[in-house]
């Protein structure tokens, strides 16, 4: 088969992922094994559990991935796995097996940062999506604020100094009672609310960063929720997560624009779980237009963990010459 062809390997957290890809941007499988309904009944993800399950899974994971595409192994050029940051006993499945596949096929293997696989599937589903632009990457585990300056290079423009945006939504959803993961079913839920019923935090570092700070809101409607309570007062849930996604959206839209606008960008990405939530697409399409910046977002299943995501990142790794040996180990906290 003509083209390079990168089978794609993810584990970091509760999917079991492989893909098949073609010079980075073709899209020849995409199989996604989710744990979130075992995680479900524990209210958010154990890792061990994760661990064992990967273990039981990826091999079928990637015999699908491979016949879906209808290529056999003889066919892939390059093996490209996650490798950090994640859960470091999930993260070794996908590692184990990319060094084993790589070792018996002599097929070379590149390891890829997760979070530059969340940027890369704007790469795979906007096919003539080039850098520069800034992207704004919101997941349950991390959220900042990157320039990407070429297909490997990156820089930092912000970041959380605590809690992640995903992780926020599924921290208010917990509370509000409305099970696992949260975000999306916030997302849903305030559909039905009035976002103006309280004005939450929408907070900004003294410095001016475009750094972000999401425990203050979570603790604002937990503080807020425990009031009424207390005070038997009965409250609209829909109302309550409508005012919290507002807040949050608002800070995640404000600071990607302006870090947009610092670099004279006039693309601006969003990629991660937290990208799949309907207000963030709109506002930021919305406040983005008046700068005449165009807003690019990957469907629903690019945004959360799949393996394509990490073949097109692996696919650019690659043709800049990166290679990987059989010492890959896992980084949990690896950073961008
Ligand atoms: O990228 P992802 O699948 O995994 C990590 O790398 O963390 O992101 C999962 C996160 C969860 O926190 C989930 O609640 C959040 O993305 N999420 C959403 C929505 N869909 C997923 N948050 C808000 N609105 C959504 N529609
Ligand atoms: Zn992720």
């Amino acid at each position: 088969m003509d083209g390079i062809l990168v089978l794609g390997i993810e584990s970091s957290c509760d999917e079991t992922a492989a893909a098949v890809v073609r010079d980075g941007r073709e899209v020849l499988s995409n199989v996604i094994n989710s744990q979130i309904a075992i995680h479900r009944q524990f209210g958010g993800v154990v890792p061990e559990v994760a661990s064992r399950h990967h273990i039981e899974n990826i091999d079928l994971v990637i015999d699908k991935a491979l016949s879906d595409a209808n290529v056999t192994f003889s066919d892939i050029d390059v093996i490209a796995v996650t490798y950090g940051p994640g859960l470091v006993g999930a993260l070794l499945v996908g590692v184990s097996s990319a060094k084993a596949l790589s070792y018996a096929l002599k097929k070379p293997l590149v390891g890829v940062n997760h979070i530059k696989g969340h940027i890369a599937a704007n790469f795979v589903a906007h096919k003539d999506l080039k850098p520069p632009f800034v992207c704004l990457v919101a997941s349950g585990g991390h959220s900042h604020i990157v320039w990407v300056k070429d297909y490997n290079g990156l820089e930092v423009m912000g970041r959380t100094r605590d809690d992640a945006a995903g992780e926020a939504f599924d921290k208010v959803a917990r509370v509000l009672g409305l099970g696992y993961p949260g975000g999306p079913l916030l997302d849903e839920l305030s559909k039905g609310g009035n976002k103006e019923t309280v004005k939450f935090p929408r907070v900004r570092m003294e410095d001016n960063s475009f750094d972000f700070s999401f425990s203050g809101v979570k603790t604002a409607v937990i503080n807020h929720l425990h009031k009424l309570d207390q005070n038997n007062v009965s409250y609209n849930k829909a109302d309550i997560a409508a005012s919290f996604q507002d807040a949050v959206t608002d800070v995640l839209c404000d600071h990607t624009i302006e870090a947009a606008r610092k670099k004279h960008s006039k693309i601006v990405t969003i990629a991660g779980g937290v990208a799949s939530n309907s207000q963030l697409r709109e506002k930021m399409t919305e406040r983005a237009k008046m700068y005449g910046i165009d807003v690019l977002f990957p469907p629903p299943v690019l945004c959360t963990d799949n393996a394509a995501m990490i073949a097109c990142a692996g696919y650019y790794e690659y043709i800049n010459g990166k290679r990987s040996d059989l010492t890959l180990n896992a980084v949990p906290s690896l950073s961008v």
